[in-house]
């Protein structure tokens, strides 16, 4: 059967965003049970009520790629203690017009990076309340991952023994409510 496909949404539109890094770490941790699809979101252009009727086509694509996923992977970093101008406007398109939003009963796993001891939890809350709002069904538990020295090594995996341990754990999670959910798997 073919592997599950997972949409991969990085909340950066930084060239060297950290969290992309941890997102392409993940998903080779999860890489024998799904495959793994990056989705842009740095083209999307700002959220306008009056373009709904019209979609411009760089929204039209998101949308596409997000509903033909079997499950979402979101990686973000946190700012101002809440998600980035650029996933919030993503979240809003796919959202958008209203009865054709791509979240309900998507799979969904949230996590993110930063520098911080406690950084991204503040934003994780926050995206949590709003995709369940959404109708997204999301990995229960709590990644917060710091970006220290060492985090990756030079193969872009996670380099940390405890912390690879631990986000495989989440990895497998998310597996499994992917094949809950939609019945498939690898
Ligand atoms: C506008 C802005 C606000 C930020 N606010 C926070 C914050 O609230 N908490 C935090 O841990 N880091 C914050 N940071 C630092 C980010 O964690 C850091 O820039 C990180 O590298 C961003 O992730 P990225 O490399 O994937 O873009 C902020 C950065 C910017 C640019």
């Amino acid at each position: 059967m073919a592997k599950p496909q997972i949409a991969v949404i990085v909340g950066s539109n930084r060239r060297e965003s950290i969290n992309r890094r941890y997102a392409k770490a993940l998903a080779k941790l999860g890489a024998a049970k799904f495959d793994a699809n990056f989705v842009r979101i740095d083209d999307l252009p700002m959220f306008n009520q009056d373009n709904e009727s019209n979609l411009p086509p760089e929204v039209v694509r998101f949308k596409d790629e997000i509903k033909k996923a079997d499950g979402v992977l979101i990686v973000t970093p946190e700012h101002d203690r809440s998600m980035p101008a650029v996933l919030k406007n993503a979240v809003d398109w796919g959202a958008r017009p209203f009865g054709t939003s791509v979240w309900p009963g998507k799979p969904g796993f949230i996590t993110g990076t930063s520098g911080g001891a406690i950084g991204t939890a503040l934003v994780q809350a926050h995206l949590r309340t709003v995709m369940l709002g959404l109708g997204m069904t999301l990995l229960g538990g709590e990644a917060y991952v710091t970006n220290k020295q060492g985090l990756f090594d030079e193969e872009g995996n996670i380099g940390d023994e405890t912390t690879q341990k631990f986000l495989q754990g989440f990895m497998d999670r998310f597996s499994t409510l992917v094949e809950k959910l939609t019945g498939k798997s690898a």
